[in-house]
């Protein structure tokens, strides 16, 4: 899949933007602080994700100014569709969102239009950061390929909200400790399923990376992804996700509720699984060296990549933050063949960094502005 058309305006610090994208390579150059990862950024939105840089949405909007459009149009095998996104700093102005001229619910209906995948420099956090990020970055990937792990993802956290007023309710003595059981069963509902898709999906980026993993460290070394539920072990995924798994979560909350009660908040179930990342037997966290820990959040984002495609038969479109200067050429080489055929916009300031075969079109940004092409004779780069 590829844009073939971006325009935005009034995003963060951007304005007047608009382009059409080279269908391969598209290099946008500036130095700090000028609106790069803003126009990454900008784009990455429209796949109805949160942004991955952590932004809420409400900074989206230029602080000098009362609303935010982005358009884009996607081409994928069958169809070009075209997709907006509009907010405004006005509280009573809800934001819209129009796929092809036709206004949606929200933005969920945009995860099968528009499927791309970023890295970043923080995504070693995914390796060195706490179990927060590998388990978001576990669900943000399931969820682009099954929307419906989605709804269950919010359904669990609602339950868990209501959950955790409720034992702190008691704990205070305002609220009685009976009602609690409706929200055990309806946590142990979602949670179960939660862990079930969870499992999959790790199993499956778990047997890509290991392969990747080998061929990015020269055939040496092992990389293993390990799902360690809370609940769960893991020859109790070999059964289906049936009444027995729900009664097994509910039996595990159950088991824990007096100290629940006692500290006024949930200690177990999927909000605590972790994922573990081994090299050649032992925690790449602990041990791993920062050459290691570097290739494996990469071949894990990769891995990532690989499943959309086979899931979708279509190429995510990729974006590179400041990246590529980052690494070593053994490193950009094997991104670039792994992504050789998809659309891929990169960001860096000095475009020397690069590898000499990252050709394309390149877009200078400078004040939140594109430097206009035609006064700049090398916007390609041979
Ligand atoms: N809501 C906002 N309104 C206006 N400017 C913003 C907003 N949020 C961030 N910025 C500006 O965006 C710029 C950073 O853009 P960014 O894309 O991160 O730069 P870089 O080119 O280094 O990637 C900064 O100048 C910052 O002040
Ligand atoms: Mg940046």
């Amino acid at each position: 899949m590829i844009i073939t058309y971006a325009q935005i305006d009034g995003f963060k610090n951007l304005s007047g933007i608009s382009f059409e994208p080279d269908p391969k390579y598209n290099i946008i150059v500036g130095q700090n602080a000028q609106g790069k990862t803003n126009l990454l950024e900008a784009m990455w939105i429209m796949s109805g994700c949160k942004s991955f840089r952590g932004s809420k949405e409400k900074d989206y909007i230029c602080l000098s100014g009362n609303k935010m459009t982005s358009k884009i149009k996607v081409r994928d095998s069958v169809r070009e569709q075209k997709i907006e996104f509009e907010m405004f700093r006005s509280q009573n102005m809800p934001k819209q969102i129009h796929l092809n001229g036709v206004k949606q619910k929200g933005a969920r209906a945009l995860f099968d239009v528009f499927k791309c995948i970023a890295f970043i420099p923080d995504d070693v956090d995914i390796i060195k950061g706490s179990p927060e990020k590998r388990r978001s970055f576990i669900d943000m990937a399931a969820s682009q390929l099954d929307p419906v792990f989605v709804l269950h993802l919010n359904k669990h956290n609602v339950v868990m909200n209501q959950r955790n007023a409720l034992l702190k309710g008691i704990m205070q003595g305002t609220s009685k400790p009976d009602i609690l059981d409706i929200w055990d069963r309806q946590a142990s509902r979602e949670g179960a399923v939660i862990s079930y898709m969870r499992n999959e999906y790790i199993s499956r980026i778990n047997r890509i990376c290991g392969e990747l993993y080998k061929t990015i460290s020269g055939g040496e070394e092992l990389l293993e992804i390990e799902y360690k539920s809370n609940v769960y072990r893991s020859e109790d995924f070999e059964r289906p996700c049936g009444e027995e798994a729900v009664e097994q979560y509910y039996r595990k909350i159950r088991d824990n509720e007096e100290y629940d009660i006692r500290t006024g908040s949930t200690h177990v179930g999927v909000n605590r699984d972790e994922i573990a990342i081994k090299i050649n037997g032992v925690s790449a966290r602990d041990y791993g060296s920062q050459g290691q820990i570097k290739s494996a959040a990469l071949v894990m984002k990769l891995a990532q990549a690989e499943i959309f495609m086979k899931r979708s038969k279509e190429a995510p479109v990729v974006f590179l933050d400041d990246v590529m200067g980052e690494l070593d050429e053994k490193r950009q080489r094997f991104i670039f063949d792994m992504i050789k055929d998809m659309q891929v916009f990169l960001t860096t300031p000095n475009e020397g960094a690069l590898l000499p075969e990252i050709k394309g079109k390149v877009m200078r940004i400078s004040g939140g502005k594109l430097i206009d092409e035609q006064d700049d004779i090398s916007s390609y780069r041979e």
